[in-house]
């Protein structure tokens, strides 16, 4: 089964034929929201919006361990599709552009970043060296190309602790550290997939300029990304569409 884990703007899939809603309770606490189980054309597909369905958890409150719990422990998710949104570091990365990145930097502090607590007397390290799944990636590659949507293939992804944008200076840095886009859920999110072993892909949205770029140089008002949102996630949802058709889905 597929799990999708939607980001700002995607509380929900327009194209999701929902069967029945289920709150699960973890080990963890809670997760974002009740999942979603439905069908994309004939797959099932299990949903989490990560903010919450009425977009109320803040990136640094999500309850990153729970969401994955959830969708794996509960829901037996095989793979793990994470749609975030982002801002743009790369100047050609025009907002509005999606990107399927191939590495993260994490800057993220004080999260609950793994499953792995050592109470059970077991000191466990996590191989992280490819932090994205290459197969999810190679399938999301693949099934936007058949759905026509043009998708940026590799970027390194910065993880900011948020909730505050970050200021010029800091997005300075990070293009020196080599990253090219920057978001506030990418981790623990994904060291956490990786800890229970399940292939997890981020699609990344480009939403803005990140801070002193581009028309993000006297300041980033974030409502305003809304309308560039709006339409680029129709464009997430032909993907995810073309994921769950049958050559990419074996049933
Ligand atoms: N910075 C951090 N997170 C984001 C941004 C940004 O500019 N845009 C969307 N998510």
């Amino acid at each position: 089964m597929l799990a999708v884990i939607g980001g700002s703007g995607l509380t929900q899939l327009a194209n999701l034929e929902v069967d029945r809603r289920e709150v699960v309770r973890t080990p963890y606490g809670d997760p974002s929201g009740a999942l979603t189980f439905g069908r994309i054309g004939t797959q099932g597909v299990v949903f989490i919006a990560r903010h919450g369905y009425g977009h109320t958890i803040p990136p640094h409150l999500v309850n990153y361990r729970a969401n994955i719990w959830a969708l794996v422990q509960a829901a037996k998710a095989t793979r793990i599709v994470s749609v975030a949104s982002v801002g743009s570091i790369r100047r050609d990365l025009t907002p509005g552009s999606l990107l399927i990145p191939h590495q993260i930097i994490d800057y993220t502090w004080g999260r609950e970043s793994t499953f792995f607590q050592g109470g059970d007397g077991q000191v466990v390290h996590v191989d992280f060296t490819h932090p994205y799944s290459e197969g999810v990636r190679a399938e999301l590659l693949r099934a936007a190309e058949a759905a026509g949507e043009s998708v940026g293939e590799g970027g390194v992804y910065a993880a900011t602790q948020g909730p505050r944008l970050e200021t010029a200076a800091e997005i300075d840095r990070l293009e020196r550290d080599g990253a090219d886009i920057v978001g506030m859920t990418g981790m623990p999110e994904a060291v956490l997939a990786r800890e229970l072993e399940v292939p997890y892909a981020a699609l990344c949205v480009v939403a803005n300029w990140a801070a002193g770029r581009g028309d993000s140089s006297d300041g980033i008002r974030f409502h305003e990304l809304e309308g560039v949102l709006e339409e680029s996630l129709g464009r997430v949802r032909n993907v995810l569409a073309g994921l769950c058709s049958d050559e990419f889905c074996p049933s």
